[in-house]
């Protein structure tokens, strides 16, 4: 029988994932305001890790509280946290996936609060970044991303070029965007220059955890496709070990803010492109919900594998859905965004009643089980 490829290894230079579906960074209202992680939290990685994925992509983990794009994630940012990131390392271990935690710090987005970084900032920052992977790694995790997504509203670079003046919510982002970086400086001006700081952050991880720690980067696209490319290679040169495309906020490339939205595969052609021009495996999240379609943007060379946020907060399951044969699940994500638009109050979880056949309390029995245990 032909191999299905959704079930085959995906081998980077350090690490070894059983199959080709990954879980995308969900951030949740797991943790405590202070940054500590919670016994809620390691449940929700549990559910994921015992529903089959490979790998879990963490949620934003600051590496400093400053820089903290969303209240209540469990941070990196100091040895005091490392225990905590055992714990979720060994959790998911039990079940033979891997942890890899986004490490992230969020840029000033209060407008007239923003301030140009000193030359001594972006050193200490830089540090920061390195530190929080020497962490990670001494947690037993399997590997960090370094977050250069927009955040926050979400809105891409690209966005900005078209006019858009929200500013990306993510220092990285920021220094990236012609838009937003203003400095004179070597971190500015040029592609080359704007890019300096996260390649500066990435140099200095290397230093910290050497060369046989698993390195990615989850990138949205610049402002242009070529000016992606382009970074992505020196990202490649500078020892990241694969690149994850997409987005935070799934909306944002489709110009279209009506819900539900037709998201599928959003991201598929700056993933191929990119794949095309590096050596290192691609990851591409964005609507992946069906075992065909995943298997053919991996078997057409579109990127090596995927990471799904909604569609596993939906059906944790997914994974062992795809191996009793089925193509896709019998109560889909139907991508309506209540998760999201819940969270600023509530409980992350799959808010579309018509899932729960219109049962209130089933809804709601599913939603807290993570945070009750039950
Ligand atoms: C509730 C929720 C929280 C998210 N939190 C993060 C995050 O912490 N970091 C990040 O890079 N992306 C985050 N994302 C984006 C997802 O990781 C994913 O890239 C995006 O939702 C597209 O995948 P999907 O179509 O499978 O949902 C989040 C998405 C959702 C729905
Ligand atoms: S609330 Fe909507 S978008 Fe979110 S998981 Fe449920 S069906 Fe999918």
């Amino acid at each position: 029988m032909e191999k299905d490829i959704i079930f085959e290894p995906l081998a980077f230079r350090n690490l070894t994932i059983k199959n080709r579906i990954f879980r995308s960074n969900t951030y949740g209202n797991f943790d405590n305001p202070d940054g500590s992680g919670t016994p809620a939290r390691i449940r929700w990685e549990k559910k994921f890790a015992s529903g089959g994925v490979g790998a879990i992509l963490s949620a934003v983990a600051p590496i400093h509280s400053q820089g903290r794009m969303a209240p209540q994630s469990a941070t990196i940012e100091s040895d005091e946290q490392i225990s905590f990131w055992r714990e979720v390392a060994e959790t998911v271990h039990a079940y033979d996936c891997k942890y890899i935690l986004q490490i992230s710090y969020g840029g000033s987005h209060l407008g007239s609060f923003c301030q140009t970084m000193t030359l001594e900032l972006i050193r200490k920052t830089v540090q920061m970044y390195a530190d929080a992977a020497r962490r990670a790694r001494e947690a037993g995790l399997d590997g960090v991303e370094v977050d250069a997504t927009a955040g926050g509203t979400g809105r891409l670079l690209y966005d900005l070029e078209q006019g858009e003046t929200q500013p990306p919510v993510n220092l990285i982002a920021q220094f990236l965007s012609a838009k937003v970086n203003q400095r004179q400086d070597e971190y500015g001006g040029s592609l080359a220059g704007r890019s300096q700081f996260l390649l500066d952050a990435i140099a200095a991880i290397r230093q910290e955890v050497g060369d046989d720690f698993h390195v990615q980067v989850k990138l949205g696209v610049l402002d242009t496709l070529e000016n992606c490319i382009q970074l992505c290679q020196w990202l490649e040169a500078a020892g990241v070990d694969a690149i994850h495309i997409g987005s935070k906020i799934p909306y944002i490339q489709t110009g279209n803010e009506d819900f539900p939205l037709d998201i599928k595969g959003n991201h598929i052609d700056n993933a191929q492109a990119i794949k095309r021009s590096v050596h290192i495996p691609v990851l591409c999240t964005g609507g992946f919900q069906t075992a065909t379609y995943i298997r053919h943007v991996i078997n057409e060379g579109f990127c090596d594998a995927v990471t799904l946020a909604r569609a596993l907060i939906a059906n944790s399951d997914l994974v062992h859905i795809f191996i009793r044969g089925q193509d896709s699940p019998d109560q889909p994500c139907t991508y309506c965004e209540k998760c999201r638009l819940n969270l600023v109050e509530n409980p992350l979880g799959c808010y579309d009643l018509s899932r729960y056949d219109g049962d209130y309390g089933k809804m709601s029995r599913e939603i807290m089980s993570v945070y009750l245990g039950t």
